[in-house]
């Protein structure tokens, strides 16, 4: 690239900047500057792999518009399940093949695939199981763990219905009159509070208080700075300093909350040994510096993607009675008479299970992994070279209408017991895959089925006047709706009676 652009007319065009008064050093300066703006996007072009054409300093970010995982969709049609894309200056891998995905992901993670990208500017959370590298990362990963088996959520099981139970006595004290609720009110901070009980083992009671300081700084753990994202970006070489000056991707004053609210937790010991804190409190290993961390990525992982999740869910149950229906159905035939829901009971239900599924598929809260490569290694007969970003576009992945006839519409019956066998398991990754993949997969799940189940029992979605259909929000970490999704709750007088008023 800059070899092309030493030789373009433009350049060798004699003394073109006499034409605008401009001194040699300017004109130097300038050229410099210019030619750092170039100097990376020759990297696919060698490697022979397409991509679209990238633009000075902003790589191939300009042609985003709005929604950079959209851009995915329309790369993928157009140069394959392969393809070079440049975040700002830096060149990254985008994969989707199939094949490729289960060699970085699972047969070469521990060699060379181990590491998200790191950008250093991770703060106080440099620690945490999901920025931690290589030994630190397994050292912590195989610590932390045990926490996660389905015999631990199960023991966790009392305190999250703890909390399901108030988000359905603070839906039926505000669903008065088929009142329009936005739904995000409701879930986001159900979401928080099981997060900081199971892993804080504090009740902050956010659903009843929404305006805690708690809600605000757990929210702030997502807003990343956009313009220290673009300087890293177009100025990598800045960024020892920016560490080194106390920058980071994380707001401080809410990693400082968690830090200060954490200490007093660990330094009381209050609680039960099965909630996250204490439990990692005793012996474990792990410094107070990590415990911390782990704590406060805890929530920082599982609030937004699991409220955001419980969102989905209902605006596409809204949207489609029917499904809605056979759901109330099984609801009412597992635990009839609203009776009180039991763990394996829910662990079990098929058609929960699919339309859940289906609803992770269409909106994956994280529509991009990642993985870097530690040293140049060939993938399929790919060469991925030394500290190459691979970028997984997950949420184009999951429309792609090769292995999703009719991608677009939601159809949970793709992962009916007949139909599941049948998936490639690298075609559908909202939760990662591999040594690697998120943590939280289980717990997320028993959380997002526990509050639908209670809420359905109770209550039916539908849409209104003010539901608009979705349209997604680009931002760096999880997918959002741009505008808050509205729906009406329909109170449900009996389980089974109501059924048939939802078509
Ligand atoms: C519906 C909810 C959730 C979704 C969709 C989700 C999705 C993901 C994804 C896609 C990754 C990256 C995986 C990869 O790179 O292969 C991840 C990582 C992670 N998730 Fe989740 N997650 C959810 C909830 C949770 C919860 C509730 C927790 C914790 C309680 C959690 C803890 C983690 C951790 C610790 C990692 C990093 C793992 C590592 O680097 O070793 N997640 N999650």
């Amino acid at each position: 690239m800059a070899a092309r652009f030493f030789s373009s007319q433009f350049f060798l065009s004699c003394q073109w900047w006499q034409k605008f008064s401009l001194s040699p050093q300017t004109t130097t300066e300038g050229f410099y500057i210019l030619l750092y703006g170039y100097w990376t996007y020759g990297v696919f072009e060698k490697l022979g792999i397409p991509g679209p054409k990238p633009v000075m300093y902003w790589g191939t970010v300009a042609r985003y518009n709005k929604v950079h995982y959209l851009d995915d969709i329309e790369c993928a049609q157009k140069y394959g399940r392969v393809w070079g894309m440049y975040e700002l200056r830096r060149p990254m891998l985008a994969v989707m093949d199939p094949d490729m995905l289960k060699q970085i992901l699972v047969k070469e993670c521990f060699t060379y695939f181990t590491n998200r990208r790191n950008l250093r500017l991770n703060g106080d959370l440099y620690d945490a199981v999901s920025t931690a590298e290589d030994h630190q990362w397994r050292r912590i990963r195989n610590i932390i763990s045990p926490f996660f088996t389905s015999g631990h959520i199960k023991e966790l099981f009392s305190i999250m219905k703890h909390h399901s139970h108030k988000l359905v006595l603070c839906l039926q004290s505000k669903v008065h009159n088929d009142e329009v609720i936005d739904i995000k009110d409701f879930f986001g901070p159900y979401s928080l509070d099981v997060m900081a009980s199971c892993a804080l083992s504090v009740d902050m009671d956010s659903i009843n208080n929404p305006s805690s300081p708690f809600i605000t700084h757990a929210t702030n753990l997502f807003r990343f700075s956009k313009l220290l994202f673009a300087f890293q970006g177009c100025f990598p070489i800045f960024l020892p300093v920016l560490d080194l000056l106390g920058f980071s991707f994380f707001s401080k004053s809410s990693t400082a909350f968690f830090k200060s609210l954490l200490s007093k937790i660990q330094a009381q010991r209050k609680g039960s040994a099965c909630q996250f804190v204490i439990s990692l409190s005793v012996a474990t290993g792990l410094t107070d510096h990590e415990i911390i961390s782990q704590a406060t990525m805890f929530v920082f992982a599982g609030f937004e993607t699991s409220a955001t999740t419980l969102v989905f869910v209902a605006y596409n149950l809204a949207r489609n009675p029917d499904v809605m229906k056979r759901l109330l159905k099984e609801i009412d035939a597992t635990f009839p008479n609203k009776a009180p829901v039991q763990y394996e009971a829910l662990m079990k239900m098929e058609y929960l299970d699919s339309v859940v599924t289906e609803c992770l598929r269409l909106y994956p809260p994280i529509p991009r992994l990642e993985r870097l490569a530690k040293e140049t290694v060939q993938i399929n007969g790919i060469t991925i070279p030394k500290d190459m970003t691979v970028m997984i576009p997950v949420y184009a992945l999951h429309r792609d209408p090769e292995l999703w006839p009719e991608p677009e519409v939601f159809k949970p019956d793709r992962f009916s017991k007949e139909n599941k066998p049948h998936i490639n398991p690298y075609t559908y990754l909202p939760f990662g895959a591999g040594p690697r993949n998120c943590l939280g997969t289980r717990f997320a799940l028993v959380v997002v089925k526990l509050a639908l189940v209670e809420v359905l029992q109770n209550f039916t979605f539908s849409v209104c006047e003010e539901t608009e259909v979705c349209k997604l929000l680009s931002i760096i970490t999880i997918i959002r709706p741009i505008r808050p999704i509205k729906l009406r709750l329909v109170a449900r007088s009996t389980t089974s009676g109501n059924v048939d008023k939802c078509d």
